[in-house]
């Protein structure tokens, strides 16, 4: 049976896309059930919709708080029974009791080579930095912020040259090429997250794998 994905997005949703096209591809033998979304009206929820998917909006209120946010989540997760649950640009920190919750099926993708530049504003870091590379990371949620075991990363080249929306789209279409497999590796039973670490076609994985993009620099 196809395992069942749910998407977590806050905005333009363009990861959360790239994992639906590999499920309808059949490059991944999983479907999306759910686009969850915590703000109405944005554009990740109309791309949504037009592949088909079912879309929830869990709106933030901050008069009501995190726990009324998390109870609503929490519900709406519950009926759709996901395996996996994926974090796509959802800009909402979660408690540590919720993230426990799923611990082992959700993951997020974050814009930097992890544990690197946790937080906002990565490729703005990475320029301040002068790095010569740069990426974005798959990784297992946990209740720190950006700080879960990192299963896959995409390596980028940093350009003399490159503005910070340079280097945000460079690094973004890698993301929509490693998340998708990462998904797609956890749909299908070949990763797990067991006896405190990350395991990978029966292995344990030590160190996180990366896929190389450096020499790509048209993107
Ligand atoms: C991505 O850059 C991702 O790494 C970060 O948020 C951004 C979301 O973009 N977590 P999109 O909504 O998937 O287009």
């Amino acid at each position: 049976m196809k395992r069942r994905v749910a998407i977590l997005i806050s905005g333009r949703g363009s990861n959360m896309a790239a994992i639906a096209r590999a499920c309808l591809d059949g490059s991944i033998n999983a479907g999306v059930n759910v686009v969850i979304s915590d703000r109405p009206g944005v554009p990740g929820l109309t791309t949504a919709r037009d592949l088909g998917i079912e879309t929830r909006i869990v709106p933030w209120q901050s008069a009501r708080g995190r726990q009324a946010f998390e109870r609503a989540l929490g519900e709406a997760l519950e009926a759709l029974r996901p395996d996996v649950i994926a974090l796509a640009g959802f800009m909402r920190i979660l408690s540590a009791p919720f993230v426990e919750r799923y611990a082992g099926r959700m993951l997020n993708i974050h814009p930097s080579l992890l544990p690197k530049y946790r937080g906002l504003h990565t490729h703005r870091c990475a320029l301040a930095a002068a790095d010569l590379e740069h990426g974005a990371s798959v990784h297992f949620v946990t209740a720190e912020l950006d700080a879960g075991p990192v299963v896959l990363q995409s390596r980028v080249a940093v350009l003399p040259q490159d503005t910070e929306a340079d280097l945000s789209a460079r690094v973004q279409a890698t993301e929509h090429i490693i998340y998708p497999k990462v998904i797609g590796w956890l749909a299908s039973g070949r990763l797990g997250w067991r006896e405190g670490g990350v395991w990978l076609d029966g292995r344990p994985l030590e160190t996180p794998m990366r896929e190389d993009f450096r020499a790509n620099v048209a993107t």
